[in-house]
C-alpha cells in the first residue's frame, strides 16, 4: 500500500515523533531538526517475578502505555499532533507482540495524520544514540553495542552505513549480567543490581575465566557456566557463601565480562585503525564499563563516547535521531510494512 503523504516540512526542521516497542518498555519522543525535546520512557515492572520478560504481558502493558507515554511526550516538549512531520517506530528487531503494538500505533498515526511513515532498526538506533548530544563522535566510528540480546562491534562509516564487524555466537553481555545475577538471587534484570553490588565489592576477588574466541567476536555462555559451578563447589562448604560474598562476587563478574569487552575493542580499534570508539546499549549503563572504556581511551589515545543513562537502555530518543538521518535521505517506508522479531542488517 502506498503512502501518499505530505513530507512538505522544511527537511532539516522536520519534527518527528518516535516510539520504541521492542521489548519491556513503550517510549515515544519528539524530535526537531535533530534536537531531542523530549524522551517519555514507560518502565514495565510485572516481569520481575518472573525472572525475564514475558511476552505476552509485555504487548499488553504496551497497549495500556502507548497513549500516555505519546501524550507525555508532546507535552514536555511542548507540541501536538498537528505539528508532527513523521512518525518514527521500531521495525525490528524484538518481541513480535511488542513490536506490534508500536508498529501498529504509528502506522495508524501516518494514515491519520497523512505523514510519512519511518521504520527504524532497534540496533541500529542504540549506536545512533551517540549522535544525540554534543560533542559527537565525527564517522567513521566503532561502538560497542551490549543489551540484552546483542553484543557487537559496529563500524560506522556513516549513519546510513553501519557494518557488524563482530558479535557474540551465544549469549548477549546483557544475559551474561542477567543469568548469573539469577545464580546469585537477584531479580530480574539483574545487570543494574550486579552494578550496584560491584561498587561495594573487589573486582579480583575471584576468577572466572575468558573465552578464547577468534577475531572480535564474543561467547559469554561458558561465564555463566564457570559461575554456576564455582557457586555450587562453595555452597557445599558454606551454604552462606553468596549472601557472605554478594559484592565481591558481583564485582568480580562484572570485572570478567568488562575485560572479554574491552579486549576486543582494543583488537577493533588496531585491526580498523578507527580510534573514535563509542558504546551503546542497556549494558553501557554500567558504571564499570564506562569508566573502563574512558579510562582505556586515556591510555591508548582513544577518543571515547558514551551516551547518557537515558538513552543507553531502550528509548524512543535514539529511534528519533535514527528517523532524523532517514527523513533527511527521504528513506520512507509504506503503509502495509510488518515488524519482524529478527533482522539482519
Ligand atoms: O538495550 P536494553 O535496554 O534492551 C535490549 O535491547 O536488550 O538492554 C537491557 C540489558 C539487560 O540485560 C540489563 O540487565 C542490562 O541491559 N543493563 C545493565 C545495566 N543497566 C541495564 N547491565 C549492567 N549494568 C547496568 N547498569
Ligand atoms: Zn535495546
Amino acid at each position: 500500500m502506498k503512502n501518499e503523504n505530505d513530507t512538505s516540512a522544511s527537511t532539516k526542521e522536520a519534527c518527528i515523533l518516535a516510539i520504541e516497542s521492542s521489548c519491556d518498555e513503550t517510549s515515544a519522543s519528539i524530535c526537531v531538526g535533530g534536537k531531542i525535546l523530549s524522551n517519555f520512557i514507560a518502565n514495565q515492572t510485572v516481569h520481575e517475578q518472573y525472572g525475564g520478560v514475558v511476552p505476552e504481558l509485555a504487548s499488553r502493558a504496551h497497549m495500556q502505555h502507548i497513549v500516555p507515554v505519546v501524550d507525555a511526550a508532546l507535552k514536555t516538549a511542548n507540541t501536538s499532533l498537528e505539528n508532527i512531520d513523521a512518525v518514527a517506530f521500531t521495525q525490528a528487531p524484538g518481541l513480535i507482540g511488542s513490536l506490534l503494538v508500536g508498529a501498529q500505533f504509528a502506522k495508524s498515526l501516518s494514515l491519520a495524520l497523512n505523514k510519512p511513515l519511518i521504520a527504524v532498526h532497534h540496533m541500529q538506533a542504540h549506536v545512533l544514540a551517540n549522535l544525540i548530544a554534543e560533542p559527537k563522535p565525527s564517522f567513521p566510528f566503532l561502538c560497542l553495542t551490549v543489551s540484552g540480546g546483542h553484543t557487537q562491534i559496529v563500524l560506522a562509516a556513516s549513519p546510513y552505513n553501519l557494518k557488524v564487524i563482530g558479535e557474540t555466537i551465544d549469549d548477549a553481555a546483557g544475559e551474561a549480567f542477567d543469568k548469573t545475577a539469577k545464580l546469585l538471587g537477584l531479580p530480574y534484570p539483574g545487570g543494574p543490581l550486579i552494578d550496584k553490588y560491584a561498587k561495594e565489592g573487589n573486582p579480583l576477588a575471584f576468577k572466572f575465566a575468558e573465552p578464547q574466541i577468534p577475531e572480535m567476536n564474543f561467547s559469554f555462555s561458558g561465564l555463566k557456566t564457570s559461575v554456576l559451578y564455582f557457586l555450587q563447589a562453595r555452597k557445599l562448604e558454606d551454604e552462606q557463601f553468596i549472601q557472605k560474598h554478594l559484592p565481591d562476587l558481583c564485582a568480580s563478574v562484572q570485572h570478567t565480562i568488562i575485560n572479554i569487552l574491552i579486549k576486543k575493542l582494543k583488537k577493533a580499534v588496531k585491526q580498523t585503525g578507527i580510534n573514535r570508539v563509542c558504546i551503546a546499549g542497556g549494558v553501557s549503563a554500567n558504571s564499570g564499563l564506562r569508566n573502563a572504556l574512558t579510562s582505556t581511551g586515556e591510555k591508548e589515545g582513544w577518543q571515547t563516547f558514551i551516551p547518557s543513562f537515558q538513552y543507553c537502555t531502550d528509548n524512543a530518543g535514539m529511534i528519533a535521531i535514527t528517523a532524523y538521518y532517514k527523513y533527511l535521505a527521504g528513506d520512507f517506508a509504506e503503509l502495509d510494512i510488518s515488524p519482524t522479531a529478527r533482522a539482519e542488517w
